[in-house]
């Protein structure tokens, strides 16, 4: 018989505490997610001490689901893996305090994932087969970056957001709408019932010099003042037509830069990668625009994108391999980079 390595795979960078189970960085055993959306959703955001709090109520019990769905033992799981950074200090802390400990226990390694990259690996866990060197746009609640993928470890940042991240311009509008948290799922809803064609939001830095970097403070800016200014006015905001307008500009920027950076470095596949990979116009305009050009786009399934433990266990395999693991000293890194 093959030898199977499985791993465990932690993930409470943010407001999601997840736990899964993964073998051979490609077969799902178990991915349990426990979403604080509830939670936040008054706040219009993730607020960090309520978000740290409810991991360490959660994620033992958590752990224990994922143990029995994937219908094994802890003591054969062959490594566990973490989500060290970037994300919120105390969140990240429980993810990281849990993985010691349990690997400690069991013997077994430690295996330090960073958060951005586990995105990227939700792509291993499609069925598609995965070919180096590739583009990837990984876009979630903190980062918008467009990276040009060697192989395994060897990754280049090609560009990056300049200000907000896209996804946390989503949640940003749907708070001034107050339509609650988090915002992508119930902007991209109301989109779906709205005429794009009715307002025009700027997009910035659009082909500018083939430079990759991103901008969406102006669009938000932009965003926001129409929704303040309708609402002097006592008038009522068309708000799926203000959806719709707001997720074109967003994504046509998005679509753009990434169909560049594709074309630039000559790349035959494409991941889409992060939160807002879950948006069905990101993902229909990117595979129309690349797949034009023989470039193929692969995406994760929808819940897969937002974040879980699956990424990190498959992410956790590949450093294994790479003969990455960490020491008693991990610590948690909130502003860890791609590549660090
Ligand atoms: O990757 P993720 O779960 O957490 C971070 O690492 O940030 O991404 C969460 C972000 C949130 O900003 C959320 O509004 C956005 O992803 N998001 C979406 C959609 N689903 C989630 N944005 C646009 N359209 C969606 N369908
Ligand atoms: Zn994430």
């Amino acid at each position: 018989m093959l030898s199977k390595t499985v791993i465990l795979g932690l993930e409470t960078s943010c407001d999601d505490t997840a736990a899964a189970v993964v073998a051979n960085g490609r077969n799902i055993l178990s991915n349990v997610v426990s979403s604080q959306d509830s939670l936040h959703h008054r706040f219009g955001g993730v607020v960090p001490e309520v978000a740290s709090r409810r991991h360490l109520e959660i994620i033992n019990p958590l752990i224990d689901e994922a143990m029995s769905k994937a219908g094994i033992s802890l003591q054969e799981i062959d490594g566990i893996a973490v989500s060290y950074g970037p994300g919120l200090v105390g969140s990240l802390l429980v993810g990281v305090s849990i993985a010691k400990a349990l690997s400690y226990a069991l013997d077994i390694p430690l295996i330090p994932v960073n958060h951005l990259e586990g995105h990227i690996y939700a792509n291993f866990l499609t069925g598609s087969i995965i070919t180096f060197p590739l583009v990837c746009l990984v876009v979630s609640g903190g980062h918008t970056s467009l990276l040009y993928v060697e192989g395994h470890g060897k990754i280049e940042v090609l560009g990056k957001t300049r200000d907000d991240a896209a996804g946390e311009v989503f949640d940003k509008i749907a708070r001034a709408l107050d339509l609650g948290f988090p915002g992508g799922p119930v902007i991209e809803r109301h989109a779906q019932q709205g005429d794009s064609s009715v307002l025009s939001f700027p997009r910035a830095l659009m082909g500018e010099d083939g430079k990759m970097d991103f901008s969406f403070s102006g669009v938000k800016t932009a965003v926001l003042n129409y929704i303040r200014m309708e609402q002097e006015k006592g008038s009522r905001t068309d708000i799926y037509a203000l959806s719709a307008a707001f997720q074109d500009a967003v994504v046509e920027v998005l679509v753009d830069k990434s169909f560049m950076a594709a074309r630039q470095k000559e790349a035959k596949q494409f991941l889409l990668a992060g939160g807002v990979a879950a948006n069905g116009e990101l993902r229909r305009r990117l595979r129309v625009k690349l797949e034009a050009e023989g470039i193929e786009v692969v995406a994760p399934p929808v819940e897969l994108c937002t974040d879980n433990g699956a990424m990190v266990a498959a992410a956790g395999y590949y450093y294994l391999r790479r003969g990455i693991r960490a020491n008693w000293d991990l610590n948690a890194v909130p502003s860890l980079e791609v590549g660090q």
